[in-house]
């Protein structure tokens, strides 16, 4: 258990058993399933957690609430992750109000045979009031599932973001954000572009000072790096410049001819290289890489006159995850009959605004003298500058600066949310933040 912001609680946990999550996402460090309770007049509860973590669950909400009952548990996915102890608490808080969608209450029927009997269906702008707190209920579509929606605390301006914004990791693992939450992105909510830029949209009318998700770490700063990572992915523009190449290779020549393209763009260089071995690394980071460089080459040998497999289960992935906007490459090897580019291309026109430089290069069984010349001429045409890269962009956001003075020394500084950090030090006198005064 922790407090996060003034009457706002983490009862959250990790698990390091997982193995898979959801049954693909391979997870080194963990996964948190996170889990929120407002104590304010009335006590909101946003999400439980996966039933094998009933007892911890518990015991955090227990932690918070003492004798106390909540009056409201608000379900804004009902994916199992979340809503795996829904019933064993209603077992043990009979008199609480569940706040869902109606397409949640209908997948509770689904998932759980249970009847719910105290129900709140929420829509759209609908809002609760908890005393101090208000809660506002925002629509998210297909971020991830259907029934998701999001909520906004006005009073601590806090957004319960559900599963957008979250990240592969458990909680108790220090690692970069953005890697482990591309990586969760692409993966989970990759194919709804559309559905998370409607929910940016809704998000620029909001003052947030917190992004509070369902998994990785509750974002309490440097919220426009967050949002505008988000806007990026959403909108399928390429985040980083320079060159992904795929490969497969089954005696070595294709994988020899991927190596020799990643060096030679690297001599001449280009900004980033990454150079991926389909069978060997794994799928997801792959996928992730796929939409994050604008220029991708592809390249595989000819197998039962299609593809080896590892491409095409990754070609599969990519379309199934919206992939385009990108400059693409192919190579192609065989040595008695290549069709490898001829099924990419058919596979590829299924995405959108993919321009594919031509010609793909041919290599039949070992690469050629003119081979190497063509991989050096396709390294210039992937040193050209890219259309699809993302350009720098403000994030608009509604912010509010107020003023806060050092008691000790009289320092002032200007700062972006309700409260200082509670790291913050006096530059002048050296005491921390609880010797500051918000004086605006
Ligand atoms: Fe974290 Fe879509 O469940």
């Amino acid at each position: 258990m922790k407090l996060i912001k003034e009457d706002v609680y983490y009862i959250g946990v990790n698990d390091h058993q997982l193995d898979l999550f959801e049954g693909q996402y391979d997870v080194p460090n963990g996964m948190a399933y996170n889990s929120y309770v407002i104590k304010d007049d009335l006590i909101a509860i946003f999400d439980t957690v996966e039933k094998n973590f009933k007892d911890e669950w518990f015991a955090n909400l227990k932690e918070v609430l003492g004798d106390e009952k909540p009056t409201y548990l608000i379900v804004q996915h009902m994916e199992p992750d979340h809503s795996g102890n829904l019933i064993e608490f209603l077992k043990s808080y009979p008199d609480t109000f569940v706040v869902a969608t109606a397409q949640a209450f209908r997948m509770m029927s689904q998932f759980y045979n249970f009847e719910i009997k105290r129900k709140i269906i929420v829509t759209e702008g609908d809002s609760l009031n908890l005393g101090k707190h208000i809660l506002k209920f925002i629509m998210a579509p297909m971020v991830h599932w259907p029934e998701v929606m999001v909520t906004y605390d006005e009073t601590s301006k806090t957004l319960f973001s559900a599963d957008a914004f979250g990240k592969f990791g458990a909680l108790d693992h220090e690692e970069d954000w953005a890697c482990e939450a591309r990586r969760y992105y692409f993966g989970i909510v990759g194919k709804y572009g559309v559905q998370v830029q409607n929910l940016l949209k809704k998000a620029e009318n909001l003052e947030i000072e917190a992004i509070c998700p369902l998994h990785g770490p509750m974002l309490m700063e440097n919220l426009n790096y967050y949002l505008n990572l988000y806007d990026i992915w959403s909108s399928y523009k390429s985040e980083t410049d320079g060159v992904a190449i795929f490969y497969t290779s089954v005696y070595g020549h294709t994988k020899e001819a991927a190596e020799l393209l990643a060096n030679t763009l690297k001599n001449k260089g280009c900004p980033k290289v990454v150079c991926c071995d389909l069978a060997r690394e794994d799928m997801a980071e792959a996928v992730e890489d796929a939409f994050r460089y604008p220029r991708i080459v592809f390249a595989t040998t000819t197998y039962n006159m299609s593809i080896f497999p590892f491409m095409r289960t990754f070609l599969d992935h990519l379309i199934e995850h919206n992939f385009q906007n990108k400059t693409i490459a192919l190579i192609e090897n065989g040595t008695w009959a290549p069709n490898a580019a001829k099924v990419m291309k058919e596979l590829l026109s299924h995405g959108k605004n993919l321009n594919v430089i031509v010609p793909e290069i041919r290599i039949m069984s070992l690469l050629s003298d003119d081979n190497k010349k063509q991989i050096n001429f396709l390294a210039d045409k992937l040193m050209e500058p890219s259309e699809f890269l993302a350009k720098e962009k403000e994030v608009k956001r509604v912010v509010k600066k107020h003023h806060f003075a050092c008691k000790i020394c009289g320092f002032v500084i200007e700062f972006e949310g309700e409260e200082l950090p509670k790291d913050y030090v006096c530059p002048i006198c050296k005491h921390p933040a609880s010797d500051f005064e918000k004086i605006d």
